[in-house]
């Protein structure tokens, strides 16, 4: 009989403590987050040193918490799991630093698990028959990259924001219309009460690379919009605000990610990150997918935001590829994305 693996996950790189317990790579034993959201909205965004202390005060609460939740000992784990890039260098140090310590003294495989990895693993956890390769656009507060997932943990890059990410922008755009931190589930709520062509804002493209993307020059005419409208004393309708930025955000991720698949061939296509539980993304890139009979997959929201299951299920991965990492594993705040 094949013997079960269990990957105990830590995940520390911006503004969530996480832990989890995950079974044969797909199996979510324990999914505990400890979000820092409520103290940073209070400076409007992440503050990297605030992250760090909190992560050192939590962390062994949350991976205790995990283990309990899963019935399990630490003993009865095969390995240790750990975020160790890309993201805040004091979060990420939290993390690894725990990991290294609590693998040692339990004498278990260590296993850096790449962030961006993780996201696109999330998809694994509740689509048991997904599998590489396939089409994935990983959308989050730091990155916005459109890829091939060639196989586990093996990706080729179709193609990547040239300014800001995906999520960047959602919360740069909340914070200049008084919507708050963290700006893309308040721009998604706010937009539900909107017209999406009651403003025609810009699709960012970069000349000669049809799968790049960038939002610089929208977020620019959203914020020249604010400014004439405080100008001339107009009064913003910020539903309507809200629902227009995001349909020309939308419609660049899912023109993008449908033509990407239909050129190279792929008919199953994922979506990945923070910004794939936008309603609106989810919804729109549904019926472009079953418009061209492409096969769409999304985690819940819950896997969409940072949590450790899908750092656990891409270390089980990288586990039977048998990439461990040594006790000299490092936080790597630039990590780019095929890097180990
Ligand atoms: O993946 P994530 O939790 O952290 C990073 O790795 O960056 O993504 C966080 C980003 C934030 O920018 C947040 O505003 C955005 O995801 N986000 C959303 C939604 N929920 C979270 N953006 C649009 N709509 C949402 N519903
Ligand atoms: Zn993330």
């Amino acid at each position: 009989m094949k013997e079960d693996i269990y990957i105990l996950a830590i995940e520390s790189s911006c503004d969530e403590t996480a832990a989890s317990v995950v079974k044969n790579g797909r199996t979510v034993l324990s999914n505990v987050i400890s979000s820092q959201i409520a103290l940073h909205t209070l400076y409007g965004g992440v503050v990297p040193e605030i992250a760090s202390r909190k992560h050192i005060e939590k962390i062994n609460q949350v991976i205790e918490e995990a283990l309990t939740q899963a019935g399990m000992t630490l003993e009865e784990m095969t390995a240790v799991a750990v975020t160790y890039g890309p993201g805040l260098v004091g979060a990420l140090l939290v993390g690894v630093a725990e990991a290294k310590a609590i693998a040692y003294a339990a004498k278990k495989p260590l296993i850096g698990v790449h962030h961006i990895e993780g996201h696109v693993s999330a998809n694994f956890i509740e689509h048991p028959d997904l599998e590489p390769p396939f089409v994935c656009l990983i959308v989050s507060g730091g990155h916005t990259h459109l890829v091939i997932v060639k196989d586990y943990g093996e990706f080729e890059i179709l193609g990547r924001t040239r300014d800001d990410a995906a999520g960047e922008a959602f919360d740069k755009v909340a914070r200049a219309v008084g919507l708050g931190y963290p700006g893309g589930p308040k721009i998604d709520k706010a937009a539900k009460e909107g017209n999406p062509n009651a403003i025609d804002f810009p699709r960012g493209k970069i000349e000669g690379s049809p799968y790049d993307f960038s939002f610089s020059g929208l977020k620019s005419c959203v914020l020249n919009y604010i400014n004439h409208a405080n100008m001339t004393g107009e009064k913003i309708n910020v539903a309507d605000l809200a629902a227009s930025f995001q349909h020309s955000v939308v419609d660049s991720l899912v023109s993008r990610t449908v033509a990407a698949a239909q050129e190279f061939g792929y008919r199953k296509v994922a979506i990945a990150g923070g910004v794939a539980s936008n309603t609106a993304l989810r919804s729109a890139m549904k019926e472009a997918c079953e418009k061209a009979g492409l096969t769409l997959y999304y985690p819940s929201p819950i896997f969409c935001t940072d949590n450790a299951a899908m750092i656990g299920t891409a270390g089980y991965y990288e586990y039977k590829k048998g990439n461990l990492s040594g006790w000299d594993l490092n936080a790597v705040p630039n990590l780019k994305l095929g890097e180990r």
